[in-house]
């Protein structure tokens, strides 16, 4: 696919380098548009020994060719890599005095960009108010990072490695040859952690982070689903990427009762219901109306009674139309991939689901990562698929076990 990678005038550039050999490693045609100041750090014979292209930054050569549109209009992607304040103020305010500005204008394709500045200058409201004039219009970003920058300094504002940035890039590219194949479908998703109150100021919560059932919510609105996400605690970051979707309706929910409530009222209209948030198993019997004091308890042990939460997903099972198709997630620590599934094996027994997607979790594993294996078995207990990948992959691997088994009234209504 064709790709142009922008570069502008940072230290990072030379970070990009590695991008663009990752990105024609793959078979990738990759055109590299650097600014003036980008070639102060890599010079232009680096450029085009790597991209295998001729490397220009002006308007006005090769204006014949009407470059400066056509690189635009050509490509499947555009990735700024790195992007720096000034570059992203230029872009949001959709200036074209270079070959880099012209190109972003010019093309419909999808923009990565991968921010690489000082802490404050990432940080300051006039960054962050590009960045969010930016992400209105789908752009989408990666990192920047947390991390050493250029000086003795470190914090936000280091750019992503280069192989986050090839590996989001390809999954871009997957994304706009994805099938259409859930035209018609509605999809109910639940994400994220629940909170459940103990006073006005505490929770008992868990460490999910939402991204793997975004990503599903994203995945099946990609390939044609109408989506209801019913979004618990998830960060905002994370669920930027389904904000402003129009197949995507997110409502938010904090308690599993709140959760519950809006699967309740969600339900009937879904063709597909994916119970991917990690639901507390128990609340707080009394919930304090004003803050617990330490004064109360201090030199002694405290003690909170908790009662148990309805189980969600197997009400749902309970109360399911004919041809509605029902997946559980089941997040377990296991010493190995047997115990694993033997696991999910009983659990899908006592909820009943018509597939559950089982994941392992550990302190180090599953909640909080960008990578994920789901194994997903079957009411009989069989194993069907293993997705595993990015939590994108992972959910088009799970949304690929779902389609064949969809119902034909729900298929037929989508073709
Ligand atoms: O029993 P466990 O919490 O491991 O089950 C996980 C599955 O059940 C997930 O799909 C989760 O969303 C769902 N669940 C639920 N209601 C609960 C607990 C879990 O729907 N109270």
């Amino acid at each position: 696919m064709n790709i142009v990678l922008g570069v502008s005038g940072g230290i990072a550039a030379y970070k990009a380098v590695m991008v663009v050999r990752l990105l024609v490693e793959a078979g990738h045609d990759v055109q590299v548009v650097p600014t003036d100041d980008a070639l102060r750090f890599v010079g232009k014979p680096t450029w085009e020994a790597i991209s295998r292209h001729p490397v220009t930054t002006s308007v006005h050569e090769n204006v014949a060719e009407v470059r400066h549109v056509a690189l635009g209009q050509r490509a499947d992607l555009v990735v700024v890599a790195p992007a720096t304040a000034n570059t992203l103020a230029r872009m949001a305010a959709g200036i074209a005095d270079s070959l880099l500005g012209t190109t972003l204008l010019a093309t419909q394709a999808p923009v990565l960009v991968a921010p690489a500045m000082h802490t404050q200058m990432w940080q300051h409201p006039a960054t962050q108010a590009n960045v969010a004039t930016l992400r209105a219009r789908s752009v989408e970003f990666i990192g920047p990072d947390d991390g050493r920058l250029t000086g003795a300094d470190s914090g936000p504002g280091r750019m992503s490695e280069p192989d986050q940035i090839a590996a989001r890039a390809m999954e871009i590219l997957a994304r706009r040859t994805v099938k259409r194949d859930l035209m018609g479908v509605t999809l109910l998703v639940s994400a994220g952690g629940t909170r459940e109150p103990i006073d006005p100021v505490r929770f008992i919560g868990n460490r999910s982070s939402g991204r793997q059932g975004v990503a599903i919510a994203a995945a099946a609105a990609a390939r044609g689903a109408e989506v209801v996400l019913l979004a618990a605690s998830i960060e905002e970051a994370i669920l930027a990427e389904v904000v402003g979707c129009p197949e995507v309706r997110i409502e938010r929910v904090w308690t599993a009762a709140e959760l519950q409530n809006a699967a309740d009222r969600e339900a009937p209209g879904a063709d597909v219901i994916v119970m991917a948030a990690a639901v507390s198993d128990y609340r707080v019997a009394e919930m304090r109306e004003t803050k617990m004091r330490k004064e109360e308890t201090a030199g002694t042990q405290l003690t909170l009674a908790l009662i148990e939460n309805p189980d969600i997903l197997a009400g749902l099972v309970r109360s399911r139309r004919p041809g509605q198709l029902i997946v559980g997630f089941a997040a377990e620590t296991a010493e190995n991939q047997q115990a694993l599934l033997e696991l999910g094996r009983q659990k899908l027994a006592r909820k009943g689901a018509d597939l559950l997607a089982v994941n392992a979790v550990g302190w180090s594993q599953g909640f909080e990562s960008a990578e994920n294996t789901l194994y997903v078995l079957a009411a009989g207990g069989e194993l069907v698929s293993t997705a595993g990948g990015s939590k994108r992959e992972a959910a088009d691997g799970l949304l690929d076990a779902i389609v064949p088994r969809l119902s034909r009234r729900v298929l037929s209504t989508a073709e």
